[in-house]
């Protein structure tokens, strides 16, 4: 039995190969990562891109904002060579391409849905999201989380069987916010760890959400957590953790 809850692979394994690329998750899923998080966005043609950032400056060899740019694009950024060379040609993955892998390795997916612009860019997002999504095998190991919590109700009509999870910063946690997260059946809050307290985790609890922390990256803070009874952790460095630990579904 593992001292540990579920672990997350936040970004796959990104300081083992570049963050949110398919190597990433291939590494961490190599390590027994059973559960990944990425982010996604949303191109200007409609392609679903899995990127954190607004620009590519600091994951690709190019720069500038990706937001007015499309599949072309797209294609032609190298997202692994800024990480080491063994990782050239490593492209910013697709969604579709994402869900391919999870099918393929049986792993599960946090996708986290970036904050974008009201209006038509919104309804493309979860329309392709939704659409991506219905290729997903496993549906019990799809959850979906923004900091976007308009964006999460939208969700929520758009796929009403889908598992949702309330992103929340220190603030939000403070002013006691995500408990509108039971308005739209949120199975999980995903608090910052930064200043997050015991009674926090324990109130969140109690309110009966699952309890999902980021980004926690020393075994130290993982176990503290743990000791809280948080349900999952999110990590940068799955490679720490004991098997058993990350073997948890
Ligand atoms: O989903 C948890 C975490 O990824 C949220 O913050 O900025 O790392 O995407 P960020
Ligand atoms: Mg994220």
């Amino acid at each position: 039995m593992t001292e540990f809850p579920k672990i997350f692979a936040h970004r796959g394994a990104p300081t083992l190969a570049p963050e949110n690329t398919i190597a990433s998750f291939a590494k961490a899923s190599e390590i027994g990562a059973r559960w990944c998080e990425c982010d996604v966005g949303v191109m200007a043609d409609g392609t679903l891109l899995i990127i954190h950032d607004d620009t590519v400056d600091r994951t690709t060899n190019s720069s500038g904002s990706w937001d007015s740019w499309g599949y072309g694009e797209l294609r032609r950024l190298d997202a692994g060579a800024w990480f080491s060379p063994t990782y050239r040609f490593e492209r910013i993955p697709e969604l579709a391409d994402v869900v391919s892998f999870a099918n393929s390795t049986q792993t599960g997916f946090n996708f986290e849905l970036k904050p974008r612009a009201a209006g038509r860019r919104r309804d493309t997002l979860i329309e392709n999201v939704e659409v991506a999504l219905r290729s997903f095998v496993n549906k019990d190991k799809i959850l979906i989380s923004s900091f976007d919590h308009d964006l999460l109700r939208a969700v929520r009509e758009a796929m009403p069987e889908v598992s949702l999870a309330w992103l929340c910063t220190p603030a939000e946690v403070r002013a006691g916010s995500w408990r509108e997260a039971s308005q739209i059946e949120c199975t999980a809050i995903h608090p910052c760890g930064q200043d997050l307290t015991e009674a926090d985790v324990h109130e969140m609890l109690d309110a009966g959400f699952d309890v999902n922390v980021w980004t926690v990256n020393t075994l130290e803070d993982a176990r503290k957590a743990a000791q809280w009874g948080v349900t999952g952790i999110f990590t940068d460095r799955v490679q720490d953790f004991p098997a058993e630990a990350l073997a948890r579904a």
